[in-house]
């Protein structure tokens, strides 16, 4: 046995997944998990570089490793992911914290077992590469997430949102192969995964890089969808520019497909969509969520909306108040714009902090009360629920639209699909009983 490990994971669900790949490799390597940092014998910082708050998270982080090592000098330190790519940040990592004794970018993260193998003879060892490269197979997967698998089917980001740095630490758009994404999933759903959710930053590009024109992203579904077993299948994310009617489709016409989509609008005002490069317009958006609820009635819906873009203005932000208002989403993710140095809009003419966090407090407020319009709509229904935790009597699972309920089950009912009549609902949750 080597010893333990910790990993700390920032940012998204790629990320949560990687994490796992980390996980698994450490455990390849005989090390065994650590329920604390403080009892872990390598704690690995797997980071996250969106926005500026993601940044000061691990560097705050680090600093508390810092402390940790002067007591226990023996600690490895390892650090990875977005932040670790981003161009010169190896070095300024290492000046900031010399203490770091791995750093690797999200190209060579399936080198991690190597660097492993260099720790007992080389105190340092720091290695980022610049390109993307082939897709990696076969790295070892130790998952943590439940009745949930995370499949990845692409990596990387060819949008380049005016915004956003993701692009420039994931590289160009790589789609695995379909035949070694339905052999994974068959796999998963044979030792026991009830949810699948597939991952890319953008899912709907799938297979455009790829030779054979007939793999797409609607075809993969139709595929999984076909496959045996009780299972539901879930991906993030689509960029509304891409999301096709064949897509939709695929999914009004299989009950595994969930009746979800995450489309994230980012703002409402065409001004600002063209200045972000997201190539809709706020009517091509509106028509799309027209088209997915005409076939998926009950569809859930949720979105991405940043605040603050340079430039602006009220009536900007009006704009994608009133997307809000009509859509009537399940769930939104605010954010609040971050300058990300090396993008376009970091050179554009930003807005003051005190009216972002003005403007995000608003979009908060209205859709905490749209929320709850929401769930108040949905008491008295019944949903097949998929239970993912249980404890004491007490149940909780997701809707095929993606809502949370909570319910009592004296049995522990932990990946079984049950139904259950809502109930009740309270700041946005919804309570519900088992339809016996
Ligand atoms: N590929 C996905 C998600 C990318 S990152 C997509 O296109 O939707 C997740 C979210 O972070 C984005 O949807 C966006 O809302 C937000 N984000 C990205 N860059 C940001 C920045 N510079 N400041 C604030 N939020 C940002
Ligand atoms: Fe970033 Fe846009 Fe790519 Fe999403 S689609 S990862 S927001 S560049
Ligand atoms: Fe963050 Fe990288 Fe995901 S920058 S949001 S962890 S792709």
């Amino acid at each position: 046995m080597r010893g333990k490990y910790f990993i700390n994971t920032y940012g998204c669900q790629m990320n949560v997944h990687e994490s796992e790949k980390l996980a698994g490799i450490l455990r390849e390597h005989g090390y065994t998990e650590a329920n604390t940092l403080e009892e872990c014998d390598i704690v690995v910082f797997n980071t996250c570089c969106v926005r500026e708050t993601a940044e000061y998270r691990v560097l705050g982080n680090l600093g508390i490793v810092k402390k940790l090592k002067e007591s226990k000098p023996d600690l490895k330190v390892a650090v990875c992911g977005c932040m670790a790519q981003k161009p010169g940040a190896e070095q300024a990592l290492k000046k900031r914290c010399p203490f770091i004794n791995i750093i690797f970018g999200t190209h060579n993260l399936h080198k991690f077992g190597d660097y492993l193998d260099l720790l007992d003879s080389k105190k340092y060892i720091g290695e980022v590469w610049d390109s993307e490269g082939e897709v990696v197979e076969n790295v070892p997967v130790y998952r943590t997430s439940g009745v949930n698998a995370w499949v990845n089917i692409m990596y990387g980001c060819n949008n380049f949102c005016s915004y956003c740095i993701v692009p420039y630490v994931r590289g160009r758009e790589r789609s695995r192969n379909e035949s070694v994404i339905l052999d994974d999933v068959k796999r998963l759903i044979g030792e026991g995964y009830k949810e699948i959710t597939l991952l890319g930053q953008n899912v709907n590009s799938y297979g455009n890089d790829l030779a054979d024109k007939e793999v797409n992203f609607a075809n993969l579904l139709d595929k999984i969808a076909n496959l045996d077993g009780k299972f539901k299948v879930r991906f993030m994310t689509s960029h509304p520019k891409d999301l096709s009617e064949d897509v939709v489709k695929v999914i009004s016409s299989s009950e595994k497909l969930a009746d979800y989509i995450h489309l994230p609008i980012q703002a409402g005002s065409d001004r600002i969509l063209a200045l972000m490069n997201r190539r809709y317009t706020k009517k091509d958006y509106l028509n799309k969520i027209d088209m997915i609820r005409k076939y998926i009635p009950g569809v859930g819906l949720s979105s991405d909306i940043m605040v603050g873009f340079p430039t602006e203005t009220e009536e900007d932000f009006l704009e994608t108040v009133d997307v809000v208002k009509r859509v009537g989403y399940n769930n939104l993710f605010t954010f609040i714009y971050s300058r990300r140095s090396g993008t376009p809009a970091d050179k554009m003419e930003q807005v003051d902090i005190k009216i972002k966090k003005d403007r995000i407090s608003r979009l908060i407020d209205l859709q905490f009360e749209i929320g709850n319009e929401e769930a108040t709509k949905c008491v008295g229904k019944t949903y097949e629920v998929l239970c993912d935790e249980w404890k004491n009597g007490k149940a909780k699972g997701k809707s095929s639209c993606e809502k949370a309920i909570s319910f009592a089950s004296a049995d522990d009912i932990v990946g079984k699909f049950v139904p259950v009549k809502i109930t009740a609902t309270k700041n946005n949750q919804l309570k519900g009983e088992l339809v016996k």
